[in-house]
């Protein structure tokens, strides 16, 4: 009864299981077989049982059974052993076995019990994961975008190909914190910061920072992370993508250095002109009103007293230098015949009053063609003119210095050359790049607002700098009239 009952319950697991259960003799021969067999394999218990196993193992798999039951012989149990099986119909299935020896009251092994689990279902989601996985690192091999991840403990523990040749390191070393090491160290409490508490917060983050490359520069770097879940909402850790954005971020201080050049040169330009206008006209005319009543007192001292009158004149003469030096300053600080008369009359002046003030011997040579051009565009050279014969004085010393200007179709040139000591070709990259006074940087901005160009030719035997700015033909005529040419 006792013993019934139990078999009985014995058999209703057997059949209640989703695997498949199946016991053979020691020869092979199928001696039990349950209903999850049937689904599994296709084959009713009574079709099964009395068979050999061969039944369900692929012609070219045979050779397993023997080592299967080899190994039961020996007392010994199969466990998890994945492999391939054949339904009724021919198709395949992939199945995980385990198998265990069936011994009888005595211990002697007398068969095998044999489960088999149907793991297809299980291998097509690990193929599709594989598959899943190489996709996604093709795609982030040929992207631009370095990709990282990191796991729940915020470590990293992934980095693509991109993100290694980048700064030139292995996975090995990145690993963890590893990465951290390149982050600028000026950057890095920052990053570190945000990265922290968004990651509590399970927060999407966006931060830049300067790494460094390979090459050992700092470059920066634009880096978006975002949390990851499994489908079924587990959290996992992040994924991040980032951008080397360094030559744009470089572009776009270069453009607001320039705005603010430009601007501060404008400024400088209005309080120049405020400046010349103030000592022309306040102390300019006191100074005459100064010299006219100084010229009446002697007019009247040379009758009455003789010895005054000299000594007034000499007064006469020291007010009159006055005049011409706060004159000379005026011009210097703004040419006033520049908005009058144009370029021509007014670089002439200027280089007039050098011949007088110093040693350089300065020849000036304007095309007639270049007449009238836009008011900013004639200060903007007169600046540029002033900055390159200041440059030759201060630094070539060189003896003589040329200044041509002429119009070429829609461009007008412009060159100054001297004689002096000239300048390294690095040196001049230097400068143009980075600039080490206002001077030479200042006249690039000043004929960039023009679309103007500039560059500079140098050797020991002196230098010529030469820039070219565009003027529609329309533009000389246009101003031509605007602004009636002084006589
Ligand atoms: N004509 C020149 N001959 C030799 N060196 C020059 C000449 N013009 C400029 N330089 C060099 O270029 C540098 C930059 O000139 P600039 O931008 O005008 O700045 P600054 O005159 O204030 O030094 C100068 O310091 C000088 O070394
Ligand atoms: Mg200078």
């Amino acid at each position: 009864m006792e013993f019934d009952q139990s078999t009985n319950l014995l058999a209703a697991i057997v059949d209640s299981s989703d695997d498949a259960i199946i016991s053979k003799s020691l020869q092979g021969v199928i001696t039990s077989w349950n209903k999850s067999a049937e689904r599994m394999f296709g084959y009713a218990a009574e079709e099964a049982v009395g068979q050999h196993i061969t039944l369900i193992i692929p012609p070219e798999r045979l050779s397993e059974e023997t080592d299967i039951l080899d190994r039961l012989g020996r007392g010994q149990r199969v466990d998890h052993f994945q492999t391939v099986r054949r339904r009724k119909d021919g198709t395949l299935l992939d199945v995980s076995l385990t198998i265990s020896p069936i011994r009888d009251s005595s211990g002697r092994i007398v068969g095998a019990s044999k489960v088999a689990r149907d793991i297809t279902g299980q291998k097509r989601a690990e193929t599709a994961l594989r598959e899943s996985e190489q996709r996604f690192r093709v795609i982030t091999e040929a992207s631009p975008i370095m990709v990282w991840m990191a796991g729940t403990d915020k470590l990293c523990y992934y980095f693509s190909k991109g993100w290694l040749d980048f700064v030139g390191r292995t996975l090995e070393q990145e690993y963890g914190n590893g990465w951290a090491e390149n982050v600028h160290p000026e950057d890095f409490d920052r990053c570190l910061k945000i990265y922290e508490s968004c990651f509590d917060e399970r927060s999407p983050f966006e931060m830049q920072y300067r790494l460094r490359h390979h090459t050992g520069q700092y470059r920066w770097i634009l880096d978006r992370g975002v949390p990851r879940y499994t489908p079924d909402g587990v959290f996992e850790g992040y994924v991040g993508g980032c951008l080397d954005i360094h030559d744009q971020k470089e572009a776009a201080e270069q453009i607001h250095v320039a705005e603010n050049v430009t601007r501060l040169m404008k400024a400088q330009d209005e309080e120049r002109r405020r400046i010349a206008r103030e000592l022309h006209d306040s102390a300019g005319q006191t100074l005459t009103v100064l010299g006219m009543g100084l010229a009446q007192l002697v007019h009247r001292a040379e009758t009455a007293a003789p010895e005054l009158a000299r000594e007034g004149k000499k007064i006469e003469a020291i007010v009159q230098q006055l005049h011409r030096e706060i004159r000379t300053a005026s011009y210097l600080i703004h040419p006033p015949l520049l908005d009058e008369s144009g370029l021509a009359s007014a670089l002439r002046l200027y280089v007039e009053g050098l011949a007088e003030r110093s040693e350089v011997s300065v020849t000036l040579d304007i095309a007639d063609n270049v007449g009238r051009l836009p008011e900013g565009m004639e200060l903007a050279i007169f600046r540029m003119v002033q900055e390159c014969l200041t440059n030759i004085f201060r630094h070539s010393g060189s003896k003589t210095a040329f200044i041509r200007i002429a119009r070429q179709r829609e461009d007008v040139q412009i060159e100054v050359r001297d004689e002096g000591k000239g300048m390294s070709p690095e040196r001049i990259k230097d400068i143009l790049r980075r600039g080490s006074g206002v001077g030479i940087r200042g006249m690039q901005e000043r004929l960039r607002q023009f679309h103007g160009t500039m560059h500079i030719e140098s050797s020991d035997s002196g230098t010529t700098v030469i820039a070219s700015i565009p003027v529609a033909e329309d533009i000389r005529f246009a101003d031509h009239q605007a602004l009636p040419a002084a006589g």
